[in-house]
């Protein structure tokens, strides 16, 4: 069944917990859509899992553009998410063509990392038809503003505030809100606070969906994993066992567990 962006609204509404995933490439997105994936990422976190970068920032348009068209050849029905990288939404031109790049080869929503400030770009993109997705929390392309990759939104202020931007982005039309490293309770408030489909990474259980970079699904990042990491080949005999068990997990809200999420 080809999925649409209807189904996670249907979803979410039924308390039924979707599985998402990134995807770089051909051949994994013939496993992640065959082993039940509703949602592929082409994330900007390429830059690391795919080129070797330290960060997301070098990531192009052009990057995104070629791994999207990969992708988008191996998807068999999955909904297709791709990220607008750093500084590629930077004018309303910027925004308007960037995004229409990645729409031309087959993303179904474009994400953008911020808050409330994203509005007049969602509100734009979305009168013109391209579906929004808001990546709040830790937001990678802010890095050296963040000083570092840590949990946002522990403090009571920051968390309120966090809450107040998702309605207004919410408002501006997004039709996906990604919540990255936040307290589970935060994830929990924002998750119930709003109609559109909530995705979590590090974002504790009570989100709608889940998202997972496939190289941490793997275990194949080098480096020490995050907290919210699980390696689902560990436990797997091949590829697709593991892509399927971590769907499993997800619907049967097995993951993420306690030790995945943060207070
Ligand atoms: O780029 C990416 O892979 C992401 C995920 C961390 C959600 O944005």
């Amino acid at each position: 069944m080809k999925i649409s962006i209807n189904t996670f609204r249907k979803m979410k509404l039924n308390g039924e917990k979707f599985a998402c995933l990134t995807s770089y490439g051909y051949c994994e997105a013939v496993a992640a859509s065959e082993a039940g994936v509703e949602l592929l990422l082409v994330g900007d976190s390429l830059g690391m899992v795919v080129q070797g970068h330290e960060s997301s920032l070098p990531v192009t348009i052009e990057d995104v553009t070629y791994h999207v068209r990969c992708v988008q050849r191996g998807n068999r029905g999955a909904f297709l998410m791709a990220d607008l990288p750093f500084m590629s939404y930077y004018s309303e031109n910027a925004t308007l063509e960037n995004a229409a790049r990645l729409m031309r080869e087959g993303a179904q929503v474009v994400k953008l990392e911020g808050g409330a400030w994203l509005a007049e770009s969602t509100r734009l993109l979305v009168e013109r038809g391209v579906p929004v997705c808001a990546h709040m929390g830790l937001t990678p392309q802010s890095v050296n503003h963040l000083g570092g990759y840590r949990v946002q939104g522990r403090d009571p202020d920051q968390a309120k505030t966090m809450i107040d931007e998702a309605l207004v982005l919410q408002d501006a039309g997004a039709s996906f809100i990604l919540l990255e490293c936040v307290p589970s309770k935060l994830g929990q408030a924002i998750t119930e606070s709003l109609q559109v489909p909530v995705i979590g990474i590090g974002a504790g259980p009570h989100t709608d969906g889940q998202i997972m970079v496939l190289h941490d699904l793997l275990g194949f990042y080098p480096g020490r994993p995050a907290k919210f990491v699980k390696n689902f080949l560990a436990e797997s005999a091949d590829i697709q066992t593991a892509i399927k068990s971590y769907v499993h997990a997800v619907k049967s809200h097995e993951f993420p567990a306690l030790e995945h999420c943060y207070e």
